[in-house]
């Protein structure tokens, strides 16, 4: 195949125009940072291309390094070129970022406003890992040990191996989650990326129409169901209720459209619940079919960060005896995607 037929059809984000220029001469950092863009931008867009398929859509995870980018400040450049990135793959993977907490909080706040991960999951205040700047992601408790396979912490969180977008369950859901590796398991444990986008371009006409306006209730007791996961006190339901969210997102800044979805998603206002239900599983099946999802084998290092408002995720089995030490940093979506119920 000509290297030509590589190239994304649309234009590559990292363009000279956005390229941070050279002042500081004594920044030897700057510099390699800069490489590193260039490199963004010429190579491995196109063979990443190249692997997922000339049909492949719009949904390209560029797999590139700017390693020192990570660990020092970024120039308002750089924050411009990740949310141009961001905007055009929904995905951006970073690889030997060795970073610590404060190191992957400062990367995150260059970005944005973070959200904090308070009264999400069913760890009690002494039991937390991390700071509540967080998303421990990990099936580690307190003490830095693999939960027991039957505890209810790790119980509710295999909820995260059904698709689902982060947040979603909250009235103003995330905008972007940035997930750093430092152990992985020695198998098993990759994430997978489903494009929403490419999902809503390739349904018919009839089932776009059917999706326009509709309102999804989500909350995590609808995804905790499917797996069979009931064991919820009166203050976690509560905790727990659901929200409202559209079912069809357009991106802010591209304009483009996706399906919003996630196992989060239990109820469409005005809709009987099996036929909700069942409508909401027909969609997800069609949005996660292979052409559309992108899987990540995580090494020590990684930092994945993808679009909640574009994308499904989720994670895969590993050895629940192995320790899995993931962390999230997540960043706040804008305001709700529709109004409220009001409270009854
Ligand atoms: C997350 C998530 C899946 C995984 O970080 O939000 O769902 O593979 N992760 O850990
Ligand atoms: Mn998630």
């Amino acid at each position: 195949m000509p290297s030509r037929s590589r190239r994304p059809s649309s234009p590559v984000p990292f363009g000279d125009d956005i390229l941070p220029v050279v002042v500081d001469r004594q920044a030897a950092l700057a510099v390699e940072k800069i490489e590193i863009l260039r490199e963004i931008r010429s190579g491995e867009v196109a063979s990443l291309d190249n692997e997922l398929g000339e049909n492949s859509p719009n949904f390209v995870p560029v797999t590139t390094m700017i390693g020192l980018g990570v660990r020092k400040a970024l120039t308002s450049q750089e924050v411009a070129a990740i949310h141009a990135g961001m905007d055009r793959y929904a995905v951006l993977v970073f690889h030997n970022q060795d970073i610590d907490d404060e190191q992957q909080l400062a990367f995150t706040r260059s970005l944005g406003e973070i959200e904090l991960a308070l009264h999400t999951g069913l760890r009690a205040a002494n039991e937390y890992r991390l700071p509540t700047t967080f998303a421990d992601v990990s099936n580690l408790d307190q003490h830095n040990r693999p939960m027991a396979r039957d505890d209810r912490r790790r119980l509710f969180s295999i909820g995260n191996r059904l698709w689902h977008s982060d947040s979603s369950f909250k009235a103003v859901p995330a905008k972007y989650s940035l997930l750093h590796a430092r152990s992985v398991p020695s198998k098993g444990g990759n994430t997978e990326f489903a494009d929403m986008r490419a999902a809503w371009d390739a349904l018919d006409d009839e089932t776009k129409a059917q999706c326009e306006g509709l309102v999804c209730e989500h909350s995590q007791i609808y995804s905790r169901q499917q797996i069979g996961f009931f064991d919820l006190t009166d203050e976690e339901r509560e905790r727990f209720k659901p929200v409202r969210q559209v079912l069809v997102r357009t991106h802010p800044v591209t304009g483009r459209k996706s399906l919003y979805l996630a196992s989060h998603a239990g109820a469409i206002v005005g809709w009987p619940i099996p036929e909700a239900r069942a409508f909401l599983r027909d969609l997800i099946e069609h949005a996660t079919q292979r052409q559309f999802v992108h899987s990540h084998k995580w090494a020590v290092g990684d930092l994945v960060m993808w679009d909640n408002r574009q994308t499904m995720h989720r994670g895969r089995p590993f050895p629940a005896e192995e320790p899995r030490d993931v962390r999230r940093t997540t960043l706040a979506g804008d305001g709700p995607t529709v109004a409220q119920a009001a409270a009854a």
